[in-house]
């Protein structure tokens, strides 16, 4: 039997990573932070002074996520050459990079396998921008959140601050639209839902909603 996906994708500040992490601990299951990925690969260029627009070097670093980086599917603590850099990738620089790297083709294909590999029983929650078109296809129950340009601007800043990061409001809007846009013009796997996908508006809704809407549905398919 398939093993069951759920996938979980929409632009940044949607509530995506909160409602994927809270959904795998419900089920039991395993979670793909696909973005995770674009920003270690984001991070290492940048380490390495390597350009964002280096396909082949790129690929290249793309490519040994799993072996020279150690990076592993489920990952909550990711370490780059055993530096922790769970939170430095959070960083807006690093999402700005993440960005500029997804937008490479050779880079797509490289994470491609190994998103892939990261399909185990009992089931992957997976979240990012093409989970639901292009990594996972035949997922049974795709998710793609939306909010206002203005509640996501507004979540994300509240984030920071709560991390102790300073941040100017109006300058996380403006980076945050940059970044959809790149992500939704790109011409390798553009942000968009897939034609099956569930379309979930959490503008004014809060987590605790919209994670009960979406275990109504995982109720449905019988995981629940
Ligand atoms: O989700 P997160 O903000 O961590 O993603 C960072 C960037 O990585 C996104 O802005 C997007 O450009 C890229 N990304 C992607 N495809 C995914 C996940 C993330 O292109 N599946």
């Amino acid at each position: 039997m398939a093993i069951p996906i759920i996938t979980i994708d929409g632009p940044s500040g949607t509530g995506k990573g909160t409602l994927a992490a809270r959904l795998a601990r419900l089920l039991g299951w395993h979670m793909l932070d696909s973005g995770a990925l674009y920003r270690v690969v984001g991070y290492v260029a940048r380490h390495r002074q390597v350009a964002l627009d280096q396909a082949d070097q790129l690929s290249d670093i793309a490519r040994s996520l799993a072996l020279e980086f150690r990076l592993a599917c489920d990952s909550v603590q990711i370490l780059v050459n055993d530096e922790d850099v769970t939170e430095k990738i959070r960083s807006e620089i690093a999402g700005s990079d993440a960005s500029e790297v997804a937008a490479i083709p050779a880079v797509r294909e490289a994470l491609l396998v190994y998103q892939r590999e990261c399909l185990r029983p009992p089931g992957l929650v997976a979240d990012g921008r093409d989970m639901g078109t292009v990594v996972f296809t035949t997922a049974a129950l795709k998710i793609f959140l939306t909010a206002s340009p203005e509640v996501r601007a507004q979540r994300r800043y509240k984030q920071l601050k709560q991390k102790g990061i300073d941040v100017n409001l109006a300058r996380l809007s403006e980076d945050i639209a940059a970044r959809d846009r790149r992500d939704e013009q790109r011409t390798v796997s553009p942000l968009r839902p897939a034609s099956d996908a569930i379309i979930l508006d959490t503008t004014a809704l809060n987590i605790a909603s919209v994670e009960e809407a979406v275990k109504v549905l995982a109720q449905e398919h019988g995981w629940l």
